[in-house]
């Protein structure tokens, strides 16, 4: 099953890399991006002040990605990388979040990894339609994993039963 949904806790998972959904600046902030730098350690966010500004307080712009250990975490990598801040959908949002997943999969790969599991990616403080970003979400990996002949897996990590079943239902149809 190349792709599945599960209900966790996405900083207790064992794949490869977890992905955090971040803002620009990459020094943390609530929701799923706190939850992973109280698990890794305060390595993660000295690892993340090492990577370059691009802009005055910019280390990784809406819809790229980055790459550090996770320190004390089970996974050995986390991807940090930032959603679009939803404003009613046509500002580009889609876009900028399947390339958040392209771009996630592209630094997995460049790794040789594997496994990897991703949040719901800007369906939290930055206010995307849970049902919207789950068919983005879901398609964007679909067609990045059958345009390569590897073996990743991916595991969509929803954080209430609520938002599983939202993916789950993105993944059916
Ligand atoms: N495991 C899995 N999912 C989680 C966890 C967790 N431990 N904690 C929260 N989530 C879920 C939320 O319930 C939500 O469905 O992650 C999803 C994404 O929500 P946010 O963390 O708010 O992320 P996002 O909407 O992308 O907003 C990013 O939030 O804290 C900041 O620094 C972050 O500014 C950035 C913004």
């Amino acid at each position: 099953m190349p792709i599945q949904i599960i209900h966790a806790d996405i900083t207790r998972l064992t794949v490869d890399a977890i992905v955090n959904a971040a803002n620009p600046g990459l020094l943390g902030g609530g929701g799923v991006d706190g939850a992973i730098h109280r698990a890794a350690g305060p390595a993660l966010l000295q690892a993340c002040r090492a990577l370059p500004e691009i802009a005055p307080g910019v280390r990784c712009p809406t819809g790229e990605a980055r790459i550090t250990p996770g320190f004390a975490l089970p996974a050995p990598w986390v991807i940090h990388t930032v959603g679009p801040v939803w404003r009613g959908g046509d500002d580009g949002e889609a876009e900028l979040l399947a390339r958040c997943h392209r771009n996630a999969l592209r630094l997995l790969r460049g790794q040789q990894l594997r496994t990897i599991a991703f949040p719901a990616i800007s369906c939290g403080v930055y206010g995307y339609p849970a049902a919207q970003a789950a068919a983005v979400a879901v398609g964007a990996l679909r067609d990045a994993m059958a345009a390569a002949d590897d073996d990743l897996e991916v595991t969509l990590c929803c954080f209430s039963d609520a938002m599983r079943a939202v993916f789950q239902r993105a993944l059916s149809a």
